[in-house]
């Protein structure tokens, strides 16, 4: 077969794709943190397909788990016992500290899981979710998610919804009350640049929903499975969230998503459900994807610490892998400049250049990421 070149990606996709993205990139190849173009140029990847491939691309174990398994069975339905899905749902009750878990195909679809949830068991039907929050782009995760621009053109969305400034415990408290079924929030905003509250804030927010009978929804999408050196970033607090939702990160970069929830909250038949989700390719692909986790997370935090030393002149926010800092309008040119350096990087929201690497990035990996990105800043720091 013959390889595409970026510009017959361009055609096609102009023709044929609706313009929902900006992209000028065909990546047609991975390994490892290094990715390869249309063209061959290798980059290394702190994108990792957003916060997803943490065990870097194509990791060999679970390309194998979804081999091996996709010539036993690719698809079977949630009308039957699915292969791995019970040992997954094991290992994400083992891993969170949570009861049971209920799968989707994406983070989105996990937040409306977690929205149904919270909504079926309380009974009640508002939420409060912040300012500059993200949860996804369905119906019902896109009514909690913050940014105007893209929630305001399809208002209403059907979801009874309060945003309220993100740590501010006060403003929170003004408006949870006996009728919030839920508190739904990011222990680390990433869309919005990766910012780290204190952990004050996360405690505030337990005590808020506790006083109030409010469940508490942490949506872990992109900070969870290790990204920021704890299988979750709430463990790195004392609290305990009531519902969890996972996606990214969960199996590698095959579509998965996923709510882990406390004891007494789980749906009963029929209350919800999904012909894909969870199904034994997925599953496979988790189980392998969080086997390999295990193995890498204890060296997370050392690897973020290695990345802020490097670029320690531009003050950037670190938990584990997940880096983000304040650039300002140079962000796209910053990109772009990476990029033609060999290093793939990304801007979020307000100026914020955002780093989520594979977590098996090596250290001279790291140490030529971090001089690319100080050589495009104008200052070599190294
Ligand atoms: C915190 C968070 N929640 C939810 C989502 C939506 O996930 P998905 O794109 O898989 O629907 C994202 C995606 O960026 C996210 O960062």
């Amino acid at each position: 077969m013959e390889m595409e070149t970026t510009s017959q990606f361009k055609a096609l996709d102009e023709r044929y794709v609706m313009p929902a993205f900006s992209r000028d990139m065909a990546i047609v190849k991975g390994e490892g943190s290094t990715v390869w173009d249309a063209e061959g140029k290798a980059y290394l990847d702190c994108v990792a397909g957003i916060a997803v491939c943490s065990t870097g691309h194509c990791h060999p174990a679970v390309v194998k788990a979804i081999c091996d398994q996709a010539h036993q069975l690719i698809h079977c339905s949630n009308l039957y016992y699915v292969p791995h899905q019970g040992d997954l749902a094991k290992k994400l009750v083992e891993i969170t500290g949570m009861h049971k878990a209920f799968f989707s195909n994406s983070g989105a679809e996990a937040m409306d899981g977690a929205l149904k949830l919270a909504r079926v068991r309380t009974g009640k039907k508002k939420f409060v979710a912040f300012t500059h929050g993200f949860h996804g782009r369905t119906v019902g995760s896109l009514a909690v998610t913050h940014k105007p621009a893209i929630r305001e053109p399809f208002e209403p969305l059907g979801v009874i919804k309060t945003f309220v400034e993100y740590g501010d415990l006060d403003a929170l408290k003004k408006v949870v009350d006996k009728d919030t079924a839920g508190v739904i929030f990011e222990p680390i905003q990433g869309e919005a640049g990766v910012i780290i509250p204190p952990d004050s804030f996360i405690e505030g927010i337990r005590e808020i929903c506790d006083d109030a009978g409010a469940l508490m929804i942490a949506d872990e999408v992109q900070t969870g499975m290790g990204r920021t050196g704890k299988w979750l970033a709430m463990q790195h607090t004392k609290v305990q969230a009531d519902i969890v939702t996972l996606a990214k990160g969960i199996a590698s970069g095959f579509p998965m998503g996923a709510l882990v929830a406390r004891e007494d909250l789980e749906f009963k038949k029929s209350e919800h459900g999904s012909t894909f989700a969870g199904g034994p390719l997925a599953c496979a692909a988790a189980l392998a994807t969080i086997d390999v986790i295990e193995k890498i997370l204890p060296d997370v935090t050392r690897k973020g610490e290695r990345f802020g030393k490097g670029l320690a002149a531009y003050n950037p926010r670190i938990r584990g892998l997940m880096i983000g800092m304040t650039i300002g309008d140079i962000c796209p040119g910053v990109q772009k400049t990476c990029a033609a350096q060999g290093v793939l990087v990304n801007c979020a929201a307000d100026g914020n250049l955002r780093l989520v690497p594979p977590l098996v990035i090596m250290d001279a990996e790291i140490d030529r990421v971090v001089g690319v990105i100080n050589g495009a800043l104008g200052k070599v720091v190294l």
